[in-house]
């Protein structure tokens, strides 16, 4: 396998070549997308996910029979674990180390949830507070924890946390999301210093709304017709507009990004 350093001095059409990613949350959505992107790149991946094996399956299957797959042995491999749940979580990298055989470079935390209701603070419920910060926070926590112990030291060691351009936005009825996502902007900065040392760069990538489940649950044909105006591209992000963000942060090409939350969102907030 070629260490950071060799992939540094031979730039080729795979950046991440064999560089070991575990993407959180991606059996759909946004890290979805960013996990065929890392495996465009060259990355092994890990496909993590809570509930949906099946779709989880297809995107290993979709990697594994990639053109960037040149080798028989497998590239992805689909690893179940609720973020969290800090037992999952350490067993999340341990099946990474396991199947791989190595330390994983990049941790991407793509997992998370919004409650479809936009409840006001007056009327959310304490189980959909708990919710939300257990998942986006207390998962986010988790994962950077386990990542910033067990990630590959030396060059090349890249986190990168999805947040939310809520944290900006601050709209009513996105109170607890968007604090649960502010949390985590806080950590990633302070973890990013932390790391001092360990050339691990940690970063986080805050989209506007993105044409996925999570964006239309819940929402009406008025109110996503009212967000497309509000933004000055003209349409709603989609999956494709993420993925590239964190291709680059993922690469070497992003060591001197460092500690930063980069909104993408077209411009909305
Ligand atoms: N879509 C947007 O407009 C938007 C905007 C800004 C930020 N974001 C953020 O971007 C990230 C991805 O959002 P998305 O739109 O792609 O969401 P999505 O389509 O709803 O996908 C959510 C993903 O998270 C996984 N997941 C949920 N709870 C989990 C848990 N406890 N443990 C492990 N995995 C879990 C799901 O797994 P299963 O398939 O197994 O359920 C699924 O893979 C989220 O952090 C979100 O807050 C999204």
């Amino acid at each position: 396998m070629a260490t950071p350093t060799e992939t540094q001095q031979n730039p080729s059409s795979f950046p991440l070549q064999d560089r070991v990613a575990i993407v959180t949350g991606a059996s759909r959505g946004i890290g979805r997308a960013i996990a065929l992107h890392l495996a465009s790149l060259g990355a092994r991946l890990v496909i993590n996910y809570s509930s949906n094996s099946a779709q989880a399956e297809l995107v290993v299957t979709e990697i594994n029979t990639s053109s960037s797959s040149s080798s028989t042995t497998p590239r992805a491999v689909a690893v179940q674990a609720d973020v969290s749940d800090p037992d999952q979580v350490k067993s999340l990298f341990d099946s990474a180390e396991k199947f791989f055989n190595v330390q994983p470079h990049i941790l991407v935390n793509s997992a998370g949830v919004l409650d479809p209701k936009y409840p006001s603070i007056s009327n959310a419920s304490i189980e959909d507070f708990d919710l939300t910060f257990s998942v986006n926070t207390r998962g986010a926590f988790l994962c950077l924890r386990e990542a910033a112990n067990r990630l590959k030291r030396g060059g090349g060691g890249r986190i990168i946390s999805l947040s939310s351009s809520m944290v900006g936005g601050l709209k009513p009825g996105f109170g607890t999301y968007a604090a649960s996502k502010a949390a985590v902007e806080t950590m990633i900065k302070i973890l990013a210093k932390e790391l001092k040392g360990t050339g691990i760069t940690a970063n986080c990538v805050a989209p506007g709304p993105i044409a996925t489940e999570m964006f239309f649950l819940g929402k009406s044909e008025d109110v996503i017709k009212k967000l497309v105006d509000e933004c000055p591209m003209g349409r709603l992000g989609e999956v494709k507009d993420v993925a590239p963000v964190v291709g680059f942060l993922a690469g070497d090409g992003s060591e001197w990004v460092n500690g930063q939350v980069i909104r993408a969102n077209g411009g909305y907030v």
